[in-house]
């Protein structure tokens, strides 16, 4: 993945780098890193050795691991120059095919992409996409009414994945949506995997690439071009389908067709919005909103860490019936009023941290607390690791969405998630405002309208959830079970009302 290091320059000569376990000759700590949950053993090792900032050494690359806000504070904010950066990644970008997401992308080369989609998503802009996220709340809404038995996960993905494909490609059939989706699920999973660091040798030895695909050990190479067929699909293939339904003149507006619409209308005073950039974010957005359905992993955290906290869902439940006004379903205008739903996604943010690294590159030598911090280097902040910081987030394994409240408002004090969970510096999540947008109506409006209980069993034994996880770049619950029951007779027909026009 990873540009090999070159001697320490003179400057540095003298200096430590940061502190860390030894490795063997030759492969260093590759050894050592654990195929999943990697982050809880960079925690470990960051107490065992008492630092918040720790070095790695994997094949001839230095991963420095950063555990507290503050360094990550200090290196990916305030130094974001030189920290922003991403690693090479030869697996998932030049076999498999990855390299036109921006979110892999080296910096520099995706500040284009990221102004492109800044436009359509800042906080302000990213309001215009509210409409789609209710509708397709609302089906979730139905759809569990009409099938209670069903697979909430398997609903949530829809819901989330629905939305995501109206707003980047005006896709709005559920079935055409549909196939899109798993493709990009397919094909994302596959990168993932492949994205952790130290999942193959040919990211740290990029020679690797060319050998062919018959020699004994590079089974890899199948699975690149395997993979390589699905990423095509995911870039080519609805955007195809947009510029079909546009020479027909039927398409809804959503970020390709009004970014294209921009260039028909010579609108355009840069050179950002071309016909390749689009395509790109366009495909950059559906995989990173898609990523193995990103929202669906912190609603689903929402609804699992309430299972857990009955007193949370009757607290919410009471502040939505004093809220919003009788015959409604929650909307984004009632969100100031209702700072214990937006609590509830903060702590689903924290709780089980989604996205519990995130690596970054270093592009020159730093020094920093009087240590040597190679350019090249991997950096990896443990997110997982801030956000369960008992410092700033007592009891921090327990879902307590009371810990963001004080005197009934949002407590200004207490550490918003958010300075972690959705990057750093000038990497950060440029999708945030809407994913939050999603999240958030999507469990006040579950909340409003369902009471959420562990299941029973035939015999009326409580089946209680499995309180677990997924392990890589993007860490979501493994499948619960939830018993989801209209609260009355009067939210049933609110919801059956709320549909009326599909
Ligand atoms: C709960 C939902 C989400 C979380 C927790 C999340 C979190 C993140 C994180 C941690 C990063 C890496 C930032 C860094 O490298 O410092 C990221 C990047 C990114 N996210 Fe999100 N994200 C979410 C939803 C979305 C959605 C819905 C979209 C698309 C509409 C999106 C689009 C992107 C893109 C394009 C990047 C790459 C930015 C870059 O590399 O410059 N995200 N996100």
């Amino acid at each position: 993945m990873y540009r090999r290091q070159k001697l320490r320059p003179r400057a540095f000569k003298n200096l430590p780098l940061p502190p860390g376990p030894k490795g063997l000759p030759l492969i260093g700590n590759l050894g050592d890193i654990p195929s999943s949950f990697e982050w809880l053993t960079y925690h470990r090792w960051c107490k065992e050795f008492d630092t918040d900032i720790l070095h790695l050494s994997v094949a001839g690359t230095s991963f420095i691991i950063l555990d507290t806000s503050e360094v990550t504070m200090d290196l990916f904010d305030k130094r974001s120059a030189i920290y922003s950066g991403k690693p090479r990644m030869p697996m998932v970008n030049e076999l498999m095919g990855f390299d036109w997401n921006f979110s892999l992308m080296d910096y520099g080369m995706p500040t284009h992409h990221r102004r492109l989609m800044h436009q359509s998503f800042n906080n302000v802009a990213a309001r215009q996409f509210r409409p789609y996220s209710l509708r397709s709340v609302r089906r979730l809404l139905r759809k569990i009414l009409d099938a209670p038995d069903s697979d909430i996960m398997t609903a949530l993905r829809r819901m989330a994945g629905e939305t995501i494909m109206e707003i980047t490609y005006g896709i709005n059939s559920p079935s055409a949506s549909e196939k899109y989706i798993d493709a990009a699920e397919e094909a994302l999973g596959e990168m993932l995997q492949a994205g952790v660091p130290g999942a193959y040798m040919v990211d740290s030895w990029p020679f690797l690439k060319f050998i062919p695909e018959w020699v004994p050990g590079a089974a890899f190479q199948r699975k690149a071009r395997e993979c390589r067929k699905l990423t095509k699909k995911v870039l080519e293939a609805p955007f195809a389908e947009v510029m079909k339904q546009m020479a027909k003149g039927i398409t809804s507006p959503c970020f390709t067709t009004m970014s294209l619409e921009k260039i028909n209308q010579d609108l355009v005073a840069d050179n950002i919005c071309t016909e390749i950039n689009i395509k790109s974010v366009a495909g950059t957005m559906y995989s990173a909103g898609t990523d193995t359905v990103i929202c669906l992993s912190l609603i689903s955290n929402c609804v699992l860490g309430l299972l857990s906290n009955p007193a949370a869902l009757k607290e919410a439940q009471d502040q939505l019936d004093s809220v919003v006004k009788p015959g409604h379903l929650p909307d984004f205008e009632d969100e100031d009023s209702l700072p214990f739903i937006t609590a509830i996604i903060k702590e689903g943010l924290r709780w089980n941290s989604i996205i519990p690294s995130v690596i970054h590159m270093l592009k020159s030598d730093d020094e920093y607390r009087g240590l040597y911090i190679p350019g090249g280097s991997i950096v990896i902040a443990n997110t997982w690791a801030m956000l369960h910081n008992e410092e700033y987030y007592p009891d921090p394994f327990s879902f307590n969405p009371g810990r963001f409240i004080k005197d009934g408002k949002l407590d200004k004090a207490v550490r918003d998630p958010g300075h972690a969970i959705w990057g750093f510096g000038r990497r950060i999540c440029p999708g945030r405002h809407m994913a939050f947008d999603q999240a958030w109506v999507a469990v006040a409006s579950l909340i409003a309208v369902f009471d959420i209980n562990k299941p029973v069993d035939a015999s009326g034994n409580t089946i209680e959830p499995r309180y677990e996880y997924t392990a890589g770049l993007i860490s979501k619950p493994k499948p619960f079970k939830a018993s989801l029951t209209p609260r009355s007779k009067n939210t049933e027909n609110l919801i059956r009302a709320s549909n009326s026009h599909e």
